[in-house]
């Protein structure tokens, strides 16, 4: 008997299985509008049997964007453009959800496939980026530190986006506060220097994620709500697994319902050692010290170990990124290979169901 093919259910939703599809940046979008692209790449992986299909970092503002081709949810005519991606994701037995996103000093990059490396200049099309604190990444061009409106305004912003996704269909959220970005350098003492209400002690670094979970719950009360966290820098003096585990509680006493646990993106030196399920402990640790449902991600590629993930404990529920670009039927393929019996097989693809 498959854990990980057994439905879970958050607030009102209920997924047909536990392993989900993670947020994955497509860097194609034109002024913010997914295209044709996304609509394939997404409803492939319903089709596949994911159980969670979440839409890759979507800005909540212009400045927002890791890169000039990132998707957004800031105007209206993004929120329509989302709609019919949505429904395709939702006409295959999936629930789709998406990852609201603010890059913060790590916006304006060129994106991986343009030859270019780095910030991309005013004059090419980037745009100044802001921060906690006026503290670049390695290589990147200086942000600008956030005054207390601008702060705000991106409270405000979270809280838009997610009453477009909300009304393009989306029904779970995701806000994105790993990976070093925006509400990521908030978290860490190694990109937040601020010596206001924003910096210094842990509740002061916390304080933007806080609200921006608040404000998001306010904006989409019945959403089933995730927070991406990376649950240590894998740097000296930084962000960690403990102080990840209190502020998911605070987060969850907020409206949060459930953490997915990655891990590092902070500064350029972090020491990473990958490898299968290598961010499972991190999980785990945020799950039984907070108390809290969480996800696994990270090198999980094989259905053997994302059912012992689930069937250890260690997390609710698994995500894979890179394993669904490889294959997108790997929850086919994962049911087939753990035996579980599943009646979202394709009936288009019956001919050639394994198991
Ligand atoms: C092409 C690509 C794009 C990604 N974009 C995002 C993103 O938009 N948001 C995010 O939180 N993580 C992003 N990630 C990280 C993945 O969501 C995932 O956490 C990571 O790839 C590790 O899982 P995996 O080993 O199963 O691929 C991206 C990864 C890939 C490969």
């Amino acid at each position: 008997m498959s854990i990980l093919f057994t439905p879970l259910s958050l607030r009102d939703i209920t997924l047909r299985n536990r392993l989900w599809v993670s947020p994955m940046c497509q860097y194609s979008a034109v002024d913010g509008v997914p295209q044709e692209w996304h609509h394939t790449h997404l409803a492939q992986f319903a089709s596949g049997g994911a159980g969670l299909v979440i839409a890759e970092a979507t800005a909540v503002s212009p400045e927002g964007r890791i890169s000039p081709e990132d998707t957004g949810l800031w105007n209206d005519a993004q929120r329509d453009a989302w709609a019919p991606i949505v429904a395709a994701v939702h006409a295959r037995g999936a629930v789709a959800g998406v990852q609201l996103a603010h890059a913060g000093r790590k916006a304006s990059t060129w994106s991986p496939f343009s030859g270019h490396r780095g910030s991309v200049p005013v004059a090419d099309g980037g745009w100044q980026t802001v921060a906690p604190s006026a503290i670049a990444f390695d290589g990147f061009a200086a942000p600008v530190a956030l005054d207390l409106g601008g702060i705000d305004r991106v409270v405000s912003d979270f809280a838009d986006a997610a009453r477009r996704a909300i009304a393009a269909g989306f029904e779970v959220l995701e806000i994105h506060a790993a990976h070093g970005y925006l509400l990521h350098q908030f978290l860490s003492p190694l990109s937040n220097a601020r010596d206001d209400e924003y910096g210094g002690s842990l509740e002061n670094r916390a304080r933007l994620l806080l609200r921006v979970v608040g404000a998001v719950r306010d904006a989409a009360p019945a959403a089933p709500l995730l927070v991406r966290f990376s649950a240590t820098d894998w740097a000296g003096g930084g962000w960690d697994a403990d102080q990840t585990a209190t502020v998911a509680r605070w987060a969850a006493d907020r409206g949060a319902d459930f953490f997915d646990i990655s891990s590092g993106g902070l500064v350029a030196h972090q020491r990473i050692t990958p490898g299968p399920g290598y961010q499972v402990d991190l999980a785990a640790h945020v799950r039984r010290t907070a108390g809290v449902p969480v996800s696994a991600v990270g090198m999980i590629d094989e259905p053997g170990l994302a059912e012992q993930v689930v069937a250890a404990g260690d997390a609710d529920a698994v995500m894979a990124g890179r394993e669904w670009l490889r294959d997108p039927h790997y929850a086919l393929r994962a049911a087939a290979e753990l035996g579980a019996d599943i009646d979202y097989w394709p009936k288009q693809y019956v001919r050639a169901r394994l198991g």
